[in-house]
């Protein structure tokens, strides 16, 4: 499938704009014109979106205007006119309430972009966390050829000479202050220590996991997953991505073509291979849903459940994205799990070869950051999906970020109605609580906080952290930090601001977490919940603006949270001109 240089024959989608005489076409033409454009780059070439989360509020993505030249430079050189365009980014670290009440929004914006202005296929750079799944979801439901093109992570942090990763040592700097164990001069050093250079978290987290699950989907190239941002293949990357994607329009391979249940499949095995995040969950099952291929929490524990988890990064392990793009990156992991029959080695990817051509020879360099088969950090990674009646529809967990002793808990719950609740009671001395206790924090799920916050990983009781624990059961309808860890059950669905039986919960009631039997029950008897059911009441809804329209629509955790109306695929067709 090498490019052509030569004016197409094919008539594109875009030659509806450009590709006529009449008045339409002079004014689609001309205004375009005003950027310098020969009359001859609108000859029926392939025109190339390049979808841009460039902002200086997103930090992980603040290179992107340089990674957008690089698509261009081949874009330009395969015969394709390439046209960047911005959507709004969600920049992790600065949004509240969270990221993660836009990630529909941007769906929305990607698709309709797409849709309304003359592009045949798109590039989508992605980064921060929710960049990743809503350009993807956009994209799903216009269903035109599309590859994405992941910024990459920082360098290292270092700080006194000892690797430290995004997100997950903030939290144990923030806990070592808690307990008296670190100083605030310390903590103001380590903040400079962490991010050193442009891209994403350098953990395991959300963006370095949705990162990897591009490239799983095959709908990145080959290492697109761990190349550090500033390392100068990621720019390469991104001008063979700018050849490829016209290739893509030259060949009509759409997304859909690529995004497949043996796909997704691939992705949920990468996922338990690389440690993920818990928020690839939702993503993927979002995406999935655009696409109306079928995908459901019960996939991601059965095909999951079986793969041991390989790279041994933060938050679960030692090392961090840079140290895995050096041991081979996830090509390597790829390769091992070919190998044990635990990938679907014909799926197709956005080069134009399977899955299994891509990484079958694949090298790995460091065995302690790209682990054996059989030398696994944890035997059974993947995520494991829970149900009972807490959690009717499921909730999940992260078993290699959690404490193999919590795996099977009894406990007592202390109750938080709302995040608010939590933060006024947690570092109160007089709080009931020991270390056996099951923290329940309710109110955070999509519609209750709105949003779905990262709050899940709530932390510990500052009495019980100066006692040395470190780790206790913690349950929510939240979701969590990919960087974070702890023995978290996260995502309880139905939530509880719809009366799911996580509202029903109060402090001294008792709960078996049962990790390997997959039951999470609360030991309180069907007529006293019914008691409880009566008496409880729904928050009020927000009254206007993005907000209510989020709330009134969005759907639960375990059907990924996407708003009603944006399920499925709409194509591309305009049935309108404009002038
Ligand atoms: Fe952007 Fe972590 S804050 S990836």
């Amino acid at each position: 499938m090498g490019h052509q240089k030569t004016s197409d024959k094919k008539t594109y989608r875009s030659a509806a704009w450009f590709g006529k005489a009449d008045k339409d076409g002079f004014i689609h033409r001309s205004w375009m014109r005003n950027q310098g454009y020969p009359e001859d780059v609108f000859d029926g070439r392939p025109v190339i979106g390049i979808c841009n989360t460039f902002s200086e509020l997103t930090p992980c993505n603040a290179h992107f205007r340089t990674i957008a030249e690089f698509v261009k430079r081949g874009v330009w050189e395969a015969g394709g006119l390439p046209v960047e365009f911005p959507v709004t980014s969600l920049g992790e670290s600065n949004m509240r309430p969270t990221a993660m009440l836009f990630r529909n929004l941007v769906a929305m914006d990607v698709e309709e972009s797409i849709r309304a202005n003359p592009v045949d296929g798109v590039v989508l750079l992605c980064g921060c966390d929710k960049t990743t799944p809503s350009l993807i979801m956009g994209t799903a439901s216009c269903d035109i050829p599309a590859l994405v093109v992941s910024g990459g992570p920082m360098l290292n942090g270092k700080y006194r000479g000892q690797d430290i990763g995004s997100g997950t040592d903030v939290w144990r700097f923030s806990e070592d202050v808690k307990a008296g164990r670190m100083s605030l001069q310390e903590f103001s050093e380590a903040e400079a220590c962490m991010s050193r250079s442009a891209g994403h978290c350098m953990v395991m987290g959300t963006a370095s996991t949705m990162a990897s699950m591009v490239e799983a989907l095959g709908l990145g190239l080959p290492q697109n997953a761990a190349i550090p941002a500033v390392d100068s293949r990621r720019n390469a990357l991104a001008h063979i991505a700018g050849r490829r994607i016209v290739d893509l329009v030259r060949d009509n391979v759409t997304i859909s073509q690529i995004l497949t249940r043996a796909a997704f499949e691939n992705a949920i095995r990468v996922n338990g291979a690389i440690g993920g995040s818990t928020n690839a969950v939702i993503h993927l099952i979002a995406i999935a849903r655009r696409l109306g291929v079928p995908l459901s929490l019960e996939d991601w524990d059965a095909f999951g459940r079986d793969v041991p988890t390989l790279v041994d990064l933060k938050p679960s392990g030692r090392y961090l994205m840079e140290d895995l793009y050096y041991a081979g990156g996830l090509q390597g992991v790829m390769r091992i799990l070919g190998e044990h029959d635990l990938l679907n080695r014909d799926a197709l990817t956005v080069n134009g070869r399977t899955q299994w051509e891509n990484v079958k020879d694949a090298p790995i360099w460091n065995t302690e950051v790209i682990r054996p088969f059989d030398n696994p950090v944890v035997a059974h990674g993947g995520i494991a999906v829970l149900s009972g009646n807490l959690a009717p529809n499921g909730a999940v967990l992260k078993p290699s970020a959690a404490s193999p002793g919590l795996m099977q808990h009894r406990g007592r719950a202390v109750v938080f109605e709302t995040i608010e609740h939590y933060k006024a009671r947690i570092v109160d001395p007089a709080l009931d609580i020991d270390a056996t206790c099951i923290l329940v924090l309710k109110n955070c799920g999509p519609k209750g906080y709105p949003g779905m916050a990262e709050v899940g990983n709530m932390g510990l009781p500052p009495k019980l952290l100066q006692a040395g624990v470190q780790d206790m059961v913690r349950i929510s309808d939240a979701r969590m930090s990919g960087t974070a860890y702890g023995t978290v059950v996260l995502h309880v669905s139905p939530e509880a601001a719809v009366g799911g039986p996580l509202a029903l919960v109060q402090d001294g009631d008792m709960i078996e977490l049962d990790v390997p039997g997959r039951r999470l029950h609360l030991d309180v008897s069907d007529e006293e919940l019914a008691r409880r059911r009566a008496a409880w009441q729904a928050a009020p809804v927000p009254e206007s603006g993005w907000a209510k329209l989020y709330v009134e629509h969005v759907q639960q955790a375990d059907q990924g949270a996407d708003l009603d109306f944006l399920v499925g695929k709409r194509g591309v067709e305009v049935t309108r001109e404009s002038h």
